[in-house]
């Protein structure tokens, strides 16, 4: 399958980030490396990592650089710009400086990030489950948001895409992108129809060559059906998507009494929160690097619509070439 046998699917975000497609894989700790963000915008959509996947701004900064050596087409860089992140000064520095064409912010307020990056001409769209804070974000000047619902991997929204893909395309002028569950050309299809911009795909891209993580995880998300994806509060104090493992089971899925009332008292809340996202990734980080009985994949319930571990390039024309199938084959 090469990208050049399907052609372009048009819309406002492949208008304004001029790509072919309107399929962003998605940032995702410690999966997204420089080849599987180059090899989808190579593929036409756009390949996306957050800056934390590198230990340093400098590390990020020369991963920013390879992926431009990589590709010449469009990519995305997602930023956490809230105060647990204390390299989001620096990181958007970086962003700035390297002329990121586009900035996926997530949690905290983006206003810094809009006016830094508009100024050097990207592009920038923030995740949102709810419509209060997509509002916000337009007032801001977002380019866009991205409208995280039910089902997804990561930190997973409450309200399901059926309703809320259409809800935010109600009210809101900038483009929605629709992300959770998404695996498969008739999804993006039925995205498309409920009014989104673009898909933001990336359970399915933990399955691909690229992406940078152990073969027993990727197995995992061949094995795993919808049902045996779980919230657990253990990684990072907010609900978030994981398959359900032995490990898991044992460890349970909420915070225990002490840090629950340290995680809501305001004197304490902030620290609560960088020292778990620090444990939390470090057990990341251990279940991606290798076999281990501490297996913490994170994972939506896209699950259950993959089989094939594929280059990253592949699944970007399958998705293309099903969408267009799809959109032939509906009755009339
Ligand atoms: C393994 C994994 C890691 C993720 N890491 C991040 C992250 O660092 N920042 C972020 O904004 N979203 C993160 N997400 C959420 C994705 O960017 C995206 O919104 C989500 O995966 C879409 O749902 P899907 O997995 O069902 O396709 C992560 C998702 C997964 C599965």
């Amino acid at each position: 399958m090469s990208q050049s046998s399907v052609r372009p699917i048009s819309t406002a975000f492949t208008q304004l980030l001029g790509c072919d497609y309107p399929i962003i894989g998605a940032p995702m700790f410690l999966v997204s490396n420089a080849e599987l963000v180059s090899a989808v915008s190579s593929a036409g959509g756009i390949g996306a990592a957050p800056s934390l996947n590198w230990r340093t701004s400098a590390e990020f900064r020369e991963q920013i650089r390879k992926i431009k050596r990589m590709t010449n087409r469009p990519f995305g860089i997602n930023l956490i710009v809230n105060q647990a992140n204390p390299r989001v000064a620096q990181d958007l520095e970086v962003c700035v400086e390297e002329r990121v064409p586009l900035v996926i912010t997530s949690l905290g307020n983006p206003k810094e990030t809009i006016k830094r990056m508009h100024a050097v001409g990207g592009k920038v769209f923030c995740d949102v489950t709810n419509l209060a804070y997509a509002k916000k974000v337009e007032d801001l000047g977002a380019d866009g948001v991205v409208a995280v619902a039910s089902g997804a991997g990561g930190h997973a929204g409450p309200i399901s895409p059926l309703v809320l893909i259409p809800y935010l395309k109600k009210h809101l002028k900038i483009p929605v992108v629709a992300a959770g569950g998404i695996t498969t050309g008739d999804q993006v299809a039925a995205a498309i129809a409920l009014g989104a911009s673009a898909v933001q795909i990336g359970t399915r891209f933990i399955a691909t060559h690229e992406s940078a993580v152990d073969q027993a995880y990727k197995n995992a998300i061949l094995n795993a059906e919808p049902e045996d994806i779980v919230m657990t509060k253990k990684i990072s104090g907010t609900p978030a998507a994981v398959i359900r493992t032995p490990y898991i089971e044992k460890q349970g899925l909420e915070l225990n009494p002490v840090e629950a009332f340290l995680f809501k008292h305001p004197q304490t809340k902030k620290y609560m929160k960088m020292i778990r996202a620090y444990l939390g990734s470090k057990a990341l980080e251990k279940a991606v690097a290798g076999p281990t009985w501490k297996e913490v994949w994170s994972a939506g319930q896209g699950v259950g619509l993959i089989d094939k571990i594929m280059p990253a390039a592949d699944v970007v024309a399958e998705l293309v070439e099903d969408y267009y199938k799809t959109c032939e084959q509906l009755p009339r």
